[in-house]
């Protein structure tokens, strides 16, 4: 047995990075490689592992404190006989305690090192001094190569940033772009000021220490690899960042990317609609720990990074305000690997969004559905009869044009439904034009493409338009203007089946008509029982926006067009 003291690895910068979680405890048992600490700084977060198995003694750090590479961590009693403590230690001998007298570490270019580093860590930390892997000249003497620095013992790690763009002029420390594994993320920065003249990866790619990832024509001719004499930190802010929207998000090497290439193996991220949150392991943990949706969290870091405080602030935000998700409690998480074998797998992008919009309204929005059947026996017969002149157009006549049509006009008759509330609580917008989204079921999760002034077009033009805008839901090629502009929507399950549902209004919308798949009925007409074709609508809307008055009056003038056609369809 043997008292060993692990100390904090080669971070790889001289700067101290504070203790944002202490994942062990005095009298735990802990394995090599277990995660005892989270410690980030401005430009990573990283999940220190223990360099020995035993049992902890004490833990000499809290959270919040200030470490630099060689600080202590905790003592633990290990099994060994044959250790000499402190031998175990896993940082260069010269970077040990930080003191006076201190060597200067590695540049900052060499990012942090996210794990302990084994037995040859002197000489290999010995051998970078003098062969520092960044900034080679290529035949053009002011052309920087920039591969990824030193990420530790992370192997392949996926790019969730790309910061710059070709073109862009850069000064040194910049971040080029941001890496995430599973226990850290950290931003890379540039080596040298001077423009991007290539940039060799794409946002979710795989990439490895060593391997090139952008290009850099120096300025001033300032000599390529030379190490940075400023902070990085006091140019980066002021740096004009490009939008997200604006940033590359192919590249030649994301073009030739193989299609089986393994899907990354992050945690669950917590995205905005256009995917732009970025947060380190520890925070992403405390929003988690919290029931945070990141997305409704304003981020104060440096590039938009969320901060625990951040997280922090917001909680305490809402629970000052009373408002929507303080109190609600969290879904416990549940190991269902302990019941069977279970696969893991990733959420398209369109599935986490739709979560995020369905989880905002019904949270936001009080729902009421109301149920009617519409008699449309006769709209049946007709669009029967329409069959063959709509094959001759090339289009397909189902009874979704018409309930577009018959929306459209029920939302002139009834404008109480085309509104959208304004977030300032005192005013209604009230829409003077009249676009419907229709909910597609796309192989990548549920979209809804919007189809515009619907009191306008005739039932061929809408037969057309539902088709095209179907196909392009499903082809995945639905530009954000296609789906923008609704003021009401239709969920149609009419194909599939049921006979009735409770669809959930797509906010700021505040109406919503699901329609279910219509069946034959005996109806009294007053003599006898005749068969007549019914098709079941439910309307759900929002309380504070609609009352029931409204939503019965809308329902009924739905139910009455749909139920005698022949007022308001012409085909010609
Ligand atoms: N009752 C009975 N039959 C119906 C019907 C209804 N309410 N609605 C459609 N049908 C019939 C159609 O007439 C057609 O049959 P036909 O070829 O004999 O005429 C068949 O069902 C297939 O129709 P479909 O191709 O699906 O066209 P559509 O115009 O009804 O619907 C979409 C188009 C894009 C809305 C639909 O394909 C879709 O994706 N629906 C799912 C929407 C969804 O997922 N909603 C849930 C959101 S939470």
């Amino acid at each position: 047995m043997s008292k060993q003291t692990v100390k904090v690895p080669d971070i790889g910068t001289d700067q101290a990075a504070e203790v944002a979680e202490v994942l062990v405890s005095e009298g735990d048992s802990v394995e090599v490689e277990q995660s005892i600490i989270v410690l980030e700084t401005d430009k990573a977060s990283v999940e220190v592992p223990s360099s020995h198995a035993g049992k902890v003694i004490s833990v000499l750090v809290k959270e919040g404190d200030q470490l630099k590479t060689g600080a202590a961590i905790m003592e633990v009693q290990t099994e060994a006989e044959d250790e000499a403590a402190d031998e175990e230690v896993p940082v260069p001998a010269e970077q040990g305690e930080p003191s006076a007298g201190a060597k200067e570490p590695t540049a900052d270019y060499e990012g942090p090192t996210a794990a302990p580093r084994d037995e040859d860590t002197r000489e290999e930390s010995e051998r970078k001094e003098s062969k520092r892997p960044e900034a080679q000249p290529t035949e053009e003497a002011k052309e920087i190569n920039v591969p990824v620095p030193d990420i530790g013992d992370a192997g392949d790690v996926e790019v969730i940033e790309i910061s710059v763009s070709v073109d862009d002029e850069v000064e040194e420390g910049d971040t080029l772009l941001v890496l995430e594994s599973d226990k850290a993320s950290m931003e890379i920065p540039s080596p040298a000021s001077g423009k991007v003249t290539k940039l060799l990866v794409g946002e979710g790619d795989k990439v490895k220490q060593g391997q090139q990832i952008a290009v850099l024509q120096s300025a001033g001719g300032k000599a390529a690899g030379k190490a940075p004499e400023e902070k990085p930190e006091a140019k980066r802010t002021e740096r004009p960042v490009s939008p997200p929207e604006q940033r590359p998000t192919t590249t030649p090497v994301q073009q030739t990317r193989s299609a089986t290439q393994a899907p990354a193996q992050l945690p669950p991220a917590v995205e905005a609609g256009d995917g732009s949150i970025y947060a380190g392991p520890a925070v992403r943990k405390l929003a988690r720990q919290l029931g945070v949706d990141l997305s409704k969290v304003k981020p104060s870091g440096p590039r938009n990074r969320y901060t625990k405080e951040d997280v922090r602030s917001y909680v305490k935000d809402v629970i000052a305000r009373g408002g929507t998700g303080a109190g609600i409690p969290q879904v416990p998480a549940v190991d269902f690997a302990k019941f069977g074998e279970i696969k893991r797998v990733k959420m398209s992008k369109i599935k986490r969004s739709t979560a995020a919009n369905m989880h905002r309204a019904w949270l936001n929005v009080p729902h009421v559905t109301q149920f009617d059947d519409a008699d449309i026996t006769a709209l049946e017969s007709f669009r029967k009869e329409k069959k063959a002149e709509a094959e001759k157009r090339g289009v397909k006549l189902t009874p979704l044009p018409f309930i577009l049509k018959a929306c459209a006009l029920t939302l002139k008759a009834e404008p109480s439904f085309n509104v959208s509330l304004d977030p300032d609580g005192e005013h209604m917008i009230e829409k003077q034009y009249i676009h419907i989204g229709m909910a597609v079921d796309a192989p990548g999760g549920l979209m809804v493409p919007v189809i515009r002034d619907v009191d306008q077009k005739d039932i061929w033009q809408l037969a057309e338009e539902t088709v095209a805008l179907a196909t392009k839901a499903r082809d995945g090629k639905l530009l954000p203007k296609d789906m923008q502009g609704g003021c009401f929507s239709i969920s149609s399950l009419g194909a599939i089946g049921g006979q009735g549902f409770t669809p959930v209004v797509n906010t700021p919308e505040v109406g919503i008509l699901g329609v279910s798949k219509a069946a034959i009925k005996p109806f009294w007409d007053g003599e006898a029982f005749v068969p007549h074709t019914f098709l079941p609508l439910s309307l759900s809307y929002d309380h504070r926006a609609v009352n029931g008055a409204d939503a019965g009056r809308f329902l009924t003038h739905l139910v009455g067009l749909l139920s005698d056609y022949r007022e308001w369809v012409d085909l010609g």
